[in-house]
């Protein structure tokens, strides 16, 4: 994200057919997958006695206690990123495919970058999952940092997008492919052996439609995504295929802001249109960006849960010296339901930074499972609405550790109360504007 305008806003805030589940489901029928997002790799960083010295992403300022596995005033030491998939790899965990949400560059000022840094940063961060992983199916999506300069993802093919493509040729279809150089999206199809019909993945280029990309203001449909969107999902329907759809950029509103889409209004607003019309295609959703665990449910126009939506903190633990909160590094695992992938469970895991830090040790650990944290059966529609009705009671400790969970257990005595709770409430459950509206009028109804 970008850390300066999040830090305003955070600000302004705080001031303010039923499946059958359950321990009795046969082990097959589950299928999992990784979602990791916002590795930002800071190639600069260095432990050093000058603490100005130790990352370029601290941008001059004094790292707060570095060590071998970073700082939260910096980015990624390429040592972090390589623990949390070492992690991943000796964990043993059996899964079908991983989905990788974008954002590998570090978060320095644009002349410190290039197209050509930009690219191989990509580059590396792409072969080392692929020397991680070397078998495995990766479907990964573009991140607003993954250009240069950042933001301004272009809506025709470019330098970058045919750079990346090549980069990510041995996890995609040459169609995907073909589609990923006009405009930095795709689609393509998940066969799975054990699984009675495919899995169709659609890779969004939601940074189209993020606020700070100048070169699409005023344009109705950039790179003509919202009408190959809808076709591919008019398509997908009537072959009763299901879809995951992943992005970096989410779709809906920043839950540590007031009134505010990470995309603009516009296009939120289209988006959410077309996910409601599609929602018996698209089986869950998956984004990256704000470094924060969160989720949504989308709800139809009758207050129905109709999606489910998921946002992963990010790898990187970075925070910029006026914000009071970070993350620590995060990475998940999904389970899902082989016969109609719907999804059934998360798990998170994280790594304590300080500790780790302290310990010379990186000692990734789980840090929750959803349905056990809160109570629910699987993670459908229907069930993360009945937490979103526990979540917004008034002195939910459930709230509590919804919020120590939004922000990777960085620091359990922080909390969100009041405005900052209403931002967070209304961001889960509503997308558009018109009931986000009515939400953010009524706090002093629910609280
Ligand atoms: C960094 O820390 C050193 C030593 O404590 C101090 O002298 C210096 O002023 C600090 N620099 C900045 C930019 O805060
Ligand atoms: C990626 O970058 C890191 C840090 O700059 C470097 O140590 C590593 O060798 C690079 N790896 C690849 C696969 O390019
Ligand atoms: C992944 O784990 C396997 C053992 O399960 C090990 O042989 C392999 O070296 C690991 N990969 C990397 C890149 O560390
Ligand atoms: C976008 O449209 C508005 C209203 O028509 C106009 O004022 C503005 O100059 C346009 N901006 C760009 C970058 O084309
Ligand atoms: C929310 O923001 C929109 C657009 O910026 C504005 O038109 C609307 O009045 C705002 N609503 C509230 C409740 O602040
Ligand atoms: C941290 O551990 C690594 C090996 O795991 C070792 O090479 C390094 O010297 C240790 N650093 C410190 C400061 O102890
Ligand atoms: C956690 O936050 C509290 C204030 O909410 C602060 O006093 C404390 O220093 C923080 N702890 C750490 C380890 O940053
Ligand atoms: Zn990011
Ligand atoms: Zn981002």
């Amino acid at each position: 994200m970008e850390l300066r305008v999040a830090l305003g806003l955070a600000l302004l805030c705080s001031a303010l057919e039923a499946a059958p589940a359950g321990p009795q489901r046969p082990r097959s029928a589950v299928g999992q997958f990784w979602h990791v997002s916002d590795l930002h790799l800071d190639p600069t960083y260095h432990i050093t006695p000058d603490r100005t010295k130790v990352c370029s992403s601290s941008k001059g300022v004094n790292a707060s206690n570095p060590g071998p596995f970073g700082d939260f005033l910096c980015d990624s030491p390429y040592q972090l990123i390589l623990s949390a998939f070492a992690f991943m790899n000796d964990s043993k965990e059996q899964v079908s495919f991983m989905i990788w949400t974008g954002d590998s560059p570090p978060h320095v000022p644009i002349k410190e970058l290039s197209t050509k840094l930009v690219i191989s940063i990509i580059g590396n961060l792409s072969s080392t999952i692929r020397n991680f992983f070397p078998d495995l199916q990766v479907f990964p999506a573009l991140g607003n940092h993954d250009y240069w300069p950042q933001d301004q993802l272009p809506v025709t093919t470019s330098e970058v997008y045919n750079a990346v493509a090549d980069f990510w040729k041995p996890w995609l279809s040459d169609e995907a492919i073909s589609t990923f150089r006009k405009g930095g999206f795709y689609t393509q199809l998940f066969e799975s052996s054990n699984s009675h019909q495919p899995l169709r993945i659609i890779s969004l280029n939601t940074n189209l439609y993020y606020s700070p990309n100048k070169v699409t203001v005023n344009i109705t449909d950039p790179a003509n995504q919202f009408a190959w969107l809808e076709e591919i999902l008019e398509t997908s329907s009537q072959k009763q295929e299901k879809v995951y759809i992943i992005g970096h950029v989410p779709v809906g509103y920043l839950p540590y802001a007031r009134n505010t889409t990470a995309i603009r209004e516009y296009y939120n607003e289209r988006l959410v249109k077309i996910f409601r019309k599609y929602s018996s295609v698209i089986a869950g959703q998956f984004f990256g960006h704000t470094h924060r665990d969160s989720i949504m449910v989308l709800l139809d126009e009758e207050e129905k849960p109709v999606n489910s939506l998921f946002v992963a903190p990010a790898v990187t633990p970075v925070k910029s010296v006026l914000q009071t909160e970070s993350n620590n590094p995060g990475v998940r695992l999904y389970q899902y339901d082989l016969f109609d992938y719907s999804l059934l469970d998360l798990w998170q895991f994280y790594l304590d930074l300080r500790d780790a830090n302290k310990k010379n040790e990186s000692n990734w650990k789980l840090e929750y499972i959803l349905t056990k944290t809160y109570g629910i059966e699987d993670l459908k529609p229907e069930s993360l609405y009945e937490m979103v009705k526990q979540l917004s009671m008034p002195h939910s400790t459930l709230f509590e550790q919804y919020y120590s969970n939004y922000i990777v257990s960085y620091n359990k005595t922080i909390l969100c109360e009041e405005g900052c709770k209403t931002c967070q409430i209304c961001a889960i459950q509503y997308l558009d504007s018109s009931s986000y509206t009515d939400c953010i009028n009524q706090e002093a109804m629910w609280r």
